[in-house]
């Protein structure tokens, strides 16, 4: 069985402000009934090929979680608790730590993240199967999009070209290039967009950690070692998770390692990052709006109005986002709607 374990720690500043501190776009239904969390359960709801998942987050979201899974009746292995954020790279290694101990270092995992919006199909089970194979052989794997413009955001993994559907070694991992870089790789071709999903052998993925990132891989073994259990959660120590440095696994790992390969997907695949992906991925009315909630719309065209609460009217605009939660309320062009993360920096450092 593979052993899941997803990712919902995230603050998702760009979807501010229905993407806050205290509930982070993960926990949002933001397409669908149920929350991107909740559908990334969904996903791995299969006893014939998953166990039951374990979640790592952070602390303050301990009850978000296990709300969410009770929603759905689904039953966690467990649930991580980082006493503090520090992105990606030590939260996979915690997690890989956790699942050694308890699976054995064999145990392979499949890292997810829970803020997307993906839909899975014959195509989907076959890469997982394929990625599967490849980590049981040593191999960290990564699953690879075709991208379709040059988008900033993500990172970009170079394969090697060799026949077949199944992993192939790559030859270049290149974590959020700048605008130039991306376009580059774009038109010389052979890229992927990396989606953020990672097949790990749990003991091959800390030894590679090990070597690359000793500082991570000692503050997540010792946070594991002297965690606390905590009713079903697992309060991951905090003097030992502190000393781990802030970066991403992509950083710290993929753009290092030599065992990484790609499993190339073309799945239904959306991050949803911004408003103007939360768009995107909506159902759209005759002039290409969306809205939720309670919107009235007039001489209203190619826009995303969102409301949890107050009445929201818009008249005679184009191209514009309004996202009105109970407290805050965002106006700006939908199509620069990437900018509200920088935005956030300004409101946080203003309070
Ligand atoms: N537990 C935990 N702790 N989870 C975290 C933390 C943390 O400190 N920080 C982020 N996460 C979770 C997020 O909630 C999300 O589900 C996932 O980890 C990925 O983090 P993001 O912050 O959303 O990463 P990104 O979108 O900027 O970049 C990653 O994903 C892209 C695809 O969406 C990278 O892997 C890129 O290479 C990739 O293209
Ligand atoms: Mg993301």
């Amino acid at each position: 069985l593979i052993v899941p374990v997803i990712l919902a720690g995230g603050q998702g500043t760009r979807l501010w402000p229905m993407s806050r501190a205290a509930r982070p776009k993960q926990f949002l239904s933001l397409v669908g009934d149920v929350s991107l969390f909740q559908q990334t359960l969904q996903r791995v709801n299969d006893q014939s090929v998953y166990a039951p998942p374990v979640v790592i987050t952070n602390a303050d979201y301990r009850f978000i979680v296990a709300e969410q899974a009770a929603e759905l009746e689904l039953a966690l292995h467990a649930t991580l608790l980082e006493p503090l954020a520090r992105n990606t790279a030590v939260a996979i290694a915690a997690a890989a730590a956790f699942v050694s101990a308890s699976f054995g270092p064999e145990a392979i995992m499949l890292v997810l993240p829970s803020d997307h919006d993906v839909s899975i199909d014959e195509g989907y089970r076959h890469a997982i199967q394929h990625a599967a194979h490849a980590a049981r052989n040593g191999s960290l794997v990564t699953f690879g999009l075709l991208p379709t413009h040059a988008e900033t955001g993500y990172g970009y993994i170079k394969a090697n070209a060799s026949p077949g559907d199944g992993a192939k070694p790559i030859d270049a991992f290149v974590e959020k290039p700048d605008l130039k870089r991306a376009q580059q790789m774009l038109a010389e071709g052979g890229y992927f967009w990396n989606s953020g999903m990672f097949m790990l052998g749990a003991g091959a993925f800390m030894r590679e950690c090990a070597s690359l990132a000793p500082e991570t891989f000692s503050a997540a073994e010792a946070s594991v070692t002297t965690a606390k259990s905590d009713l079903d959660f697992v309060r991951l120590d905090e003097a030992s998770f502190s000393q781990a440095p802030n970066i991403s696994v992509d950083y710290a790992i993929f753009e290092k390692t030599k065992l990484a390969m790609v499993t190339p997907v073309n799945f239904g695949w959306s991050d949803l990052g911004s408003w103007d992906a939360v768009w995107k991925a909506s159902s759209k009315d005759a002039n290409n709006n969306a809205s939720q909630g309670n919107v009235t719309m007039n001489d209203v065209s190619n826009s995303l109005v969102v409301t949890d609460h107050a009445h929201v009217a818009v008249d005679g605009l184009d191209n514009v986002a309004v996202i009105a939660s109970n407290d805050a309320i965002y106006v700006g062009k939908l199509s620069e709607a990437q900018k509200v993360g920088a935005m956030v920096k300004v409101l946080r450092a203003d309070k």
